[in-house]
């Protein structure tokens, strides 16, 4: 059976993707594909267990190299168990953050390093990287007024870093886009939902016909 496809779905903090990923799955699941939708970290039992441990507000001592392997472990996890028997069945998985969101925050904002990060993820992934992202654009601040204006949105340990930070990671991101053109197609998230669900989708559609 022919593999399925990997999509990777990106952004700082408010960018909505998470809302447009939803979107986008029920809508390729109307159109007759076999799609699953699942986030990192997290998706699974043992990653979300991760997921609490390094998003919890409490934890202010996690040192920057322990964040990032926990992130590491949460997505090996993850991808053994639930993306790799999924993309073998032949589906198309959308994954709401992947390897560039280590590369960004930790990488860069962090100020670990882009190689040094992408090194320890290579242990996690043995080279499977996305098939196509797509990177949901807005300006840093602009994304942070809209977490402050969403209710229901937990803040997390790393919404509480300051601006610098987060500019540093569309910094990162920024690097990112320019290394890999041709697999991360940029969409301008600071239009409405309905615009921004509509150029997501032409550019799914596009690359699975
Ligand atoms: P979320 O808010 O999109 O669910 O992501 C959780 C947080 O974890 C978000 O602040 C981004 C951050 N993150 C990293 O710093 N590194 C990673 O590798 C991943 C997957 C997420």
């Amino acid at each position: 059976m022919k593999e399925g496809i990997f999509i990777t779905v990106e952004g700082p903090e408010g960018a909505g993707k998470s809302t447009i990923l939803s979107e986008l799955y029920e809508q390729l699941v109307k159109d007759g594909y076999d799609v699953m939708q699942t986030r990192e970290p997290g998706g699974i039992s043992i990653a979300e267990q991760i997921r609490e441990v390094i998003l919890n507000k409490e934890n202010t001592a996690m040192d920057k190299r322990t964040e990032a392997l926990l992130y590491a472990a949460a997505r090996r996890q993850h991808l053994v168990e639930k993306v790799i028997p999924a993309l073998e069945d032949g589906s198309i998985v959308i994954c709401d953050r992947f390897i560039d969101s280590s590369l960004a925050y930790q990488g860069n904002a962090r100020g670990i390093g882009m190689t040094e990060v992408m090194n320890i993820n290579q242990f996690a992934i043995e080279d499977r990287m996305p098939d196509l992202t797509l990177y949901f654009d807005i300006d840093p601040e602009a994304g942070l007024q809209r977490i402050a204006r969403h209710d229901g949105r937990e803040v997390n340990r790393l919404d509480l870093e300051s601006i610098d930070f987060h500019e540093r990671v569309c910094e990162g991101y920024q690097s990112l886009i320019n290394q890999y053109p041709e697999r991360i197609q940029v969409v301008d998230a600071s239009r409405t939902k309905e615009e921004v669900f509509s150029a997501a989708y032409e550019i799914v559609k596009k690359f699975i016909e």
